[in-house]
């Protein structure tokens, strides 16, 4: 977790610094601090809570300098405080450090390093790693990282600073994303790309064991023996503006907005032009022959993303009619999953960056799996390191809930699924032709769906006082009360549960009372009669039933609930990609009127980098 910054040039570097900072607050927003050389030597900030906080603090006593790190943080060892927060330093106060991770061995370094003398201040981990490349130093400050790193067990990232030589900032990446930024006369690190956009558009993508030596006129790129490495500059050539507000109140409320495009997006030439098939060979690297001989599929991924494998499982087990199991990654790779060479893993993953999904992942292959990939981050660890990538290209997802990487997550199943099932002839040339016309009819039923929002801020906000809501459904309309649950849950703060409709009756019927709002799920006609008595069970005990149902049947359904929102008509497996707006749209107007920050919920970072 965390967000990191450098800066190395004759540029204003608190600024961009700060603005750098300001692109990484999704990734935590604990605390935020600045290190700078200026005429004094290495002078730190930092503040706890927003960035706004540390602006305060520097307003009047700028750090003016030449170099200096930055750091955003999503606490993971120790209080959000003024003093655990980066950048942490030694008892010389020669060293800075930022970092994003998690030092697993901190404490037995952080012991030997008081029996040499050291003093500790802070409770956090990095702090350990700004002494112990002090004890290090002999001289030289890329060795002395190297031989700290040597030592350290767990995930970082790394920018350092040391007075003793002034014209130099070294990074290090091991497990936490690092981005170099290549400028002229001027260089940059970053945990992620849009924090240096504004500067360069030129990168270097570091692999786990490398680092970079920055000077004001060049990178040194090494590993961490200290042998020089050479790889390849990226050049980006998407806009920071697509990553900006472009005229909504918040992200979140962009980023729903933006489904329909992204919807179209994902499935841009990967519908053959008679829109009669999905064929993703060219970018897939597995064959024919391979996709015939899967038995069976792990979809792993955590959150939001576990959700959209949830619906995966559906599409590809009918579509494909290849079993598939979906779990969560924390839970995974500890479960000793039988994987054999014909069971593909599908991970999913927004950032790419999620430390569990990257370690289910890892753990799948080294028992012989191969590995899929949904991602939306084309550089990312979880893209870089799968065997098969599809993206999502949903565009950057800023606001914490996730909405429009989801929903374009949802879309790459859809296609994977026609596509396994071309190969595998598990379904009629017409059977797929008619999936494929209702899936490129979503983009424009989404905006209908979009043109009702103001029905569902009216919803939203009379479900806002309560203190507890459920979710039902059953099948994919179950998978969808889940993502539902878990939206309203992480930015209202309203405790909610998704229930399998089915399943009330064996007990959580007891929660049920007067008054208690039930947003039911009801869109599959051939579990439409069951759905709706499930329904009339908690209408029975006095819920407040919102129900989200197809155009058609809105009118039977009506007539058993106290409201109803219906969707566009869709093929039942594709309702997932429908159903889901609304929940997102009630989730975000009940946030907005509870006064909550609806783009940066409490406790919660956009990229979970720790396990
Ligand atoms: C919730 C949310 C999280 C993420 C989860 C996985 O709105 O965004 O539950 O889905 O942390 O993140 P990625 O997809 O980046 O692996």
């Amino acid at each position: 977790m965390c967000g990191i910054v450098g800066y190395i040039g004759k540029g204003e570097t608190q600024e961009i610094l700060l603005s750098g900072l300001k692109k990484l607050e999704y990734r935590g927003y604990d605390s935020a601090g600045i290190a700078v050389f200026t005429e004094q030597g290495l002078e730190i900030k930092k503040a706890k809570g927003r960035i706004a906080n540390l602006e305060e603090k520097l307003d009047g006593a700028p750090l003016l300098g030449t170099a200096g790190i930055g750091h955003t943080r999503w606490a993971t060892h120790g209080k959000p405080s003024d003093v655990n927060s980066h950048p942490h330093t030694d008892n010389s106060h020669q060293f800075s450090v930022v970092h994003n991770g998690i030092i697993e061995n901190y404490l037995d370094l952080k012991e030997e390093l008081i029996a040499k003398g050291h003093v500790f201040v802070s409770e956090t981990d990095t702090e350990v790693v700004s002494h112990l490349i002090a004890e290090e130093y002999n001289g030289n400050l890329v060795e002395a990282v190297q031989r700290a790193t040597q030592r350290m067990r767990g995930a970082f990232a790394l920018g350092v600073l040391t007075s003793h030589e002034p014209d130099k900032l070294v990074a290090v990446r091991f497990a936490s994303p690092l981005i170099i930024g290549v400028g002229k006369g001027e260089n940059f690190i970053g945990s992620d790309i849009p924090a240096i956009l504004e500067y360069t558009r030129d990168v270097y993508i570091l692999d786990d064991g490398e680092m970079a030596v920055l000077t004001t006129n060049g990178v040194e790129l090494l590993n961490l023996n200290g042998e020089s490495i050479a790889k390849d500059i990226v050049h980006i050539d998407w806009d920071l503006v697509t990553a900006e507000k472009a005229g909504f109140d918040h992200f979140m409320l962009k980023e729903i907005h933006e489904q329909p495009k992204a919807y179209r997006e994902t499935m841009l030439g990967r519908i053959a032009e008679d829109g009669k098939s999905v064929n993703l060979s060219k970018e897939l690297e597995m064959s024919d022959d391979y996709v015939k001989s899967i038995n069976k599929v792990h979809i792993v991924a955590c959150g939001t993303a576990y959700h959209a494998g949830l619906v995966g499982k559906s599409v590809i087990e009918s579509l494909a009619r290849i079993p598939v199991e979906t779990d969560v990654a924390s839970e995974y790779r500890y479960r000793s999953p039988i994987i054999t060479p014909d069971t593909l893993v599908i991970v999913v993953s927004q950032s790419g960056e999620t430390a569990d999904t990257l370690a289910a992942m890892r753990e799948a292959q080294r028992n012989g799996a191969r590995v899929l990939a949904i991602t939306n981050v084309v550089g990312s660890s979880v893209a870089r390191e799968a065997d098969d990538v599809l993206v999502t290209w949903a565009g950057p997802e800023i606001a914490v809930a996730s909405t429009k990487a989801y929903s374009s997550q949802l879309i790459a199943f859809y296609l994977l699924g026609l596509h396994l099932s071309r190969v595998r002839g598990t379904q009629s040339s017409e059977q797929i032709a008619q999936v494929i016309e209702a899936l490129t009819a979503l983009p424009e039923q989404v905006e209908e769906i979009l043109e009702q929002s103001a029905v569902l801020k009216q919803v939203a906000e009379s479900m806002s006082h309560h203190t507890s809501l459920f979710f039902i459904g059953r099948g994919v309309d179950y998978a969808v009360a889940q993502e539902g649950s878990l939206k309203l849950k992480e930015i209202s703060y309203i405790h909610s549960e998704a229930y399998a409709a089915g399943e009330l009756k064996h007990g959580t019927l007891a929660l049920i009372e007067d008054g208690i709002p039930v947003i039911a799920l009801i869109s599959q006609e051939d579990l439409y009669e069951k759905t709706l008595s499930n329904i009339k069970e908690v209408k029975a005990r006095g819920a407040h039933v919102l129900a989200v149902t197809n155009q058609g049947f809105e009118a039977e359904v009506a007539k058993s609930v106290d409201e109803v929102f219906s969707i566009p008509k869709t093929l039942p497996v594709l309702t997932p990609a429908l159903s889901v707006v609304p929940l997102q749209l009630i989730s975000y107007y009940a946030s907005l009127s509870l006064g909550h920050d609806v783009d940066k919920p409490r406790n919660l970072a956009k990229s979970v980098t720790v396990e």
